[in-house]
């Protein structure tokens, strides 16, 4: 697209001098990296929402521990080859901004070339749109451009500030079927309350509602995820053992996020015959609580 940018959309840099695009919406704004299309900040009345690790790289084809980073085409480990990226490579690639107006929404693309057909055989566009309003909106749109069927995982693996983990709560996955892949997991916990942080937490649920809640009593706000054909989501805080092995975090970060993300993966991959799409929606409100 022409550089002519609408009036509350700027060209940026992320302090790793990479290149950003700042939404602004009245008091507040938005920071959207075109490494990974992946969503940096979300600046609001109400303070930060999405967390960053408190050592954020800001590096040229790696993710930035926070914000919004995507996950495609495979969610978690490539199934047979271990060399391949954790959660696929849509969040290290280069994405292209295509439009940007003044609602102010900007939409970013990523395509098939010979590097990522290498690592998935199939001929694919993605765009991301980001709107920023009263809610931050995303929108990740799946197309198969090939010429044949192929299935996917993605999610929108979200970070949210919670001020203190373990007073917070998520709403909307009671009783659902769920698979906990932490290595120290909670010994047993009951499956009808509310999710509650007391252990390393690394939970898939199926199935999933469109409203799920994300309540933070530690900074009386509660963060609403409403989302559109997303039938996973997965919770996730990694206690203090596995954060010491993660980049980009301090020893006590764990305290301060989680991470409820807006998927669709394992029994819910998707599958697009030749020439068909797929949109996962969400919307992200904070209000106090
Ligand atoms: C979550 C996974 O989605 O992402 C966790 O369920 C994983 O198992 C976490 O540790 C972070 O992954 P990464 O690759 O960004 O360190």
């Amino acid at each position: 697209m022409s550089e002519r940018l609408p009036a509350n959309v700027k060209r940026a840099q992320d302090p790793g001098g990479r290149a950003l695009l700042r939404l602004e919406h009245e008091q507040d704004a938005a920071e959207v990296s075109l490494c990974g299309a992946q969503v940096l900040r979300w600046q609001h009345a109400g303070g930060e929402v999405l967390w960053t690790a408190s050592q954020p790289k800001y590096a040229a084809g790696q993710p930035v521990r926070g914000g919004v980073p995507l996950v495609f085409p495979w969610f978690g480990d490539h199934a047979t080859d271990p060399k391949l990226p954790a959660h696929g490579f849509a969040r290290n690639r280069t994405w292209t901004l295509v439009h940007a107006n003044d609602t102010p929404e900007v939409v970013l693309e990523l395509t098939d070339d010979e590097a990522t057909r290498a690592m998935w055989p199939h001929s694919f566009r993605l765009r991301l749109s980001v709107v920023l309003g009263a809610k931050l909106r995303l929108g990740l749109t799946v197309e198969n451009t090939g010429g044949e069927p192929f299935a996917f995982e993605a999610a929108l693996h979200s970070y949210f500030v919670v001020g203190d983990v373990r007073t917070a709560s998520v709403h909307g996955l009671e009783g659902l079927p769920c698979t906990e892949q932490a290595a120290e997991p909670e010994a047993q916990w009951d499956r009808a309350q509310p999710l509650r942080f007391r252990a390393e937490t690394d939970r898939i649920f199926q199935g999933v509602p469109e409203r799920l809640e994300l309540r933070s009593p530690a900074l009386a706000r509660t963060v609403t995820l409403l989302a559109r054909d997303a039938r996973s989501a997965i919770v996730w805080n990694p206690w203090p053992a596995k954060t010491a092995k993660l980049s980009q975090m301090a020893p006590d970060d764990w305290q301060r996020f989680c991470c409820v993300e807006t998927a669709n993966v394992r029994e819910h991959a998707v599958r697009l015959g030749a020439g068909e799409a797929h949109r996962l929606a969400l919307a992200i409100a904070c209000e106090p609580a």
